[in-house]
């Protein structure tokens, strides 16, 4: 049996004033036991957010990392030894906004997934494609190869302790959702994809949905047998909202 993950990615939002507000939001709330929870909030309030949360189960991850594990000398960013320091316990990679807006490629992924699993974060792998692929019928060979890149580089057993997102580009803070249905067909491909190098790893590895998701079609989305959580922006910036979301997950 797999273990829902709900991770709330917050992407570039807050102030220490609004996420103090959101952490005593998100204190009150009553989890499910049976679903795990995570938020990644920008890194400047992690530290804010590990404090605020403690004694709550509530994990706390980043949304981006460096290419190299421990620190040293790469001006402006974070290395995996030092998220893990803050409290951090899982990292975003490969997040379509960064991939699209800043031109991560696949070869610098597989670094940064490495990197982190070097210090013991676990890395969730962001993959899905654009409106223009989609309407190609283009997806799951986009999907593929995005995922193929990281099996490639380092084996299907580095998803052992991993997490795959699929984000279709075009549900990402549209309101646009895909379809239970078009889900399942994607996360069956993924999972297809690293059965077909390892079984086992395969039926354990969680595939998150994420785009667009709501507390009104988190229930649907999470009925379907390859979906075992979500990713969410928007929604999860509402402790209410994301609570019903991750109520949702324990269905
Ligand atoms: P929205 O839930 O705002 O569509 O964002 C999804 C996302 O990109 C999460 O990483």
């Amino acid at each position: 049996m797999r273990r829902p993950l709900v991770a709330g990615n917050w992407k570039m939002h807050g102030t220490r004033a609004s996420v103090a507000e959101l952490i005593k939001g998100l204190r009150q709330l009553a989890l499910p036991s049976g679903v795990e929870v995570a938020v990644l909030p920008p890194c400047l309030y992690i530290n804010q957010v590990v404090t605020g949360l403690e004694g709550k189960a509530i994990a706390v991850g980043a949304q981006n990392c460096a290419v190299e594990p421990m620190q040293g000398a790469l001006t402006g960013e974070i290395s995996p030894s030092q998220l893990a320091d803050a409290g951090c316990s899982l990292v975003l990679v490969g997040h379509s906004e960064r991939r699209l807006v800043l031109g991560e490629r696949d070869d610098v992924l597989s670094r940064k997934f490495a990197a982190a699993q070097s210090c013991g974060l676990v890395p969730l792998l962001c993959v899905g494609e654009t409106l223009e692929q989609r309407q190609a019928g283009r997806t799951l060979e986009v999907v593929a190869g995005q995922l193929g890149s990281v099996i490639e580089e380092l084996g299907a057993g580095a998803f052992a302790k991993a997490v795959v997102a699929y984000e279709p580009v075009w549900a990402i803070g549209t309101g646009l959702t895909a379809t239970p249905q078009q889900a399942q067909e994607v996360h069956a491909a993924i999972r297809a994809q690293l059965s077909a190098e390892n079984a086992e790893i395969a039926r354990g590895v969680r595939i998150l949905y994420g785009g667009s998701v709501k507390a009104a079609n988190a229930v649907e989305l999470f009925g379907m047998p390859d979906i075992d959580g979500g990713l969410i922006g928007g929604a999860s910036l509402n402790a209410d909202e994301f609570g019903a979301i991750c109520r949702a997950a324990g269905n």
